[in-house]
């Protein structure tokens, strides 16, 4: 995202920024200059009923005081590969948190007529090596609640639907639709990125797209340069990826 990009998100993401913006919008409407108005979402390239999924989305949760662990441009980088990738099928998230990246991900699906995302989590601040998230005990220990209410919040709870658990126990039962978008957010140790990997990507639909976050992190990586050395079905996929954010394709070349 551009300077402008930036500016213009961080200017939307307060009430006061917001109703500053409608202002703006308006006066420039009215003089016939709506247009530069949109220049910073434009270099965002996205659709008009994207952005409009995005303009309902930040006053609802970026007013209230929701917590999420992802910054604002990888936030919308999710946004628009889930916005833009197009096989059908479920969206699922390994790591949920108390559900910022999954507002996103579900209002990408709503304003495309995708299907549910669904947010794998044990819903206990669960890390590497069997430790928690100091920032859970903010929430009891338990981030259920938390993130069952950002999820309404959003506006967007036809759409998501969480499955408690960890990652592996879900994912040896999962038998709802083919994955076209797998977020894998979970455990970024080597181990745990291998284990969620080698689950989660069989019920990937060929085509889909498997996204891993934080590849800035050794363990993440080191697994996801292995795989794609390894195994010739899945490719670096093309397009928008910003730091930290890693995709890749599920082809239906045998490895
Ligand atoms: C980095 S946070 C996810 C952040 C979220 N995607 C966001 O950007 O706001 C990691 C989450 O994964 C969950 N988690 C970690 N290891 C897990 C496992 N093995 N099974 C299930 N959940 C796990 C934690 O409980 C935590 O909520």
């Amino acid at each position: 995202m551009g300077l402008a990009g930036r500016c213009y998100y961080e200017c939307c993401r307060t009430r006061l920024g917001h109703q500053a913006m409608g202002m703006a919008s308006l006066g420039l409407r009215r003089i016939g200059l709506r247009r530069s108005f949109h220049m910073p979402l434009d270099a965002l390239a996205l659709e008009h009923e994207a952005v409009q999924g995005l303009m309902e989305l930040w006053p609802r949760i970026h007013w209230s005081s929701g917590d999420g662990m992802m910054p604002p441009e990888q936030l919308l980088t999710l946004y628009r590969l889930a916005v833009s990738w197009p096989v059908d099928g479920a969206t699922v998230e390994l790591g949920a948190w108390v559900g910022l990246t999954t507002s996103y991900l579900a209002t990408a699906c709503r304003v495309r007529g995708r299907g549910k995302v669904y947010a794998v989590d044990t819903f206990e601040g669960t890390m590497e090596g069997d430790s928690v998230y100091p920032s859970a005990s903010r929430y009891g220990g338990r981030t259920l609640s938390a993130f069952e209410a950002q999820i309404r919040r959003a506006g967007v709870e036809d759409q998501v639907e969480p499955l408690v658990g960890f990652t592996d126990a879900v994912g040896a039962s999962y038998d709802l639709e083919p994955i076209r978008f797998l977020l894998i957010d979970a455990d970024h140790s080597y181990e745990g990125v291998r284990r969620d990997f080698e689950v989660w990507s069989p019920h990937v639909a060929e085509g889909g797209l498997i996204v891993f976050h934080d590849y800035d992190m050794k363990g993440v990586a080191r697994y996801v340069d292995h795989l794609l050395r390894s195994d010739s079905r899945y490719v670096m996929s093309p397009g928008p990826v910003v730091e930290n954010v890693f995709a890749v394709t599920k082809t239906e070349v045998e490895a």
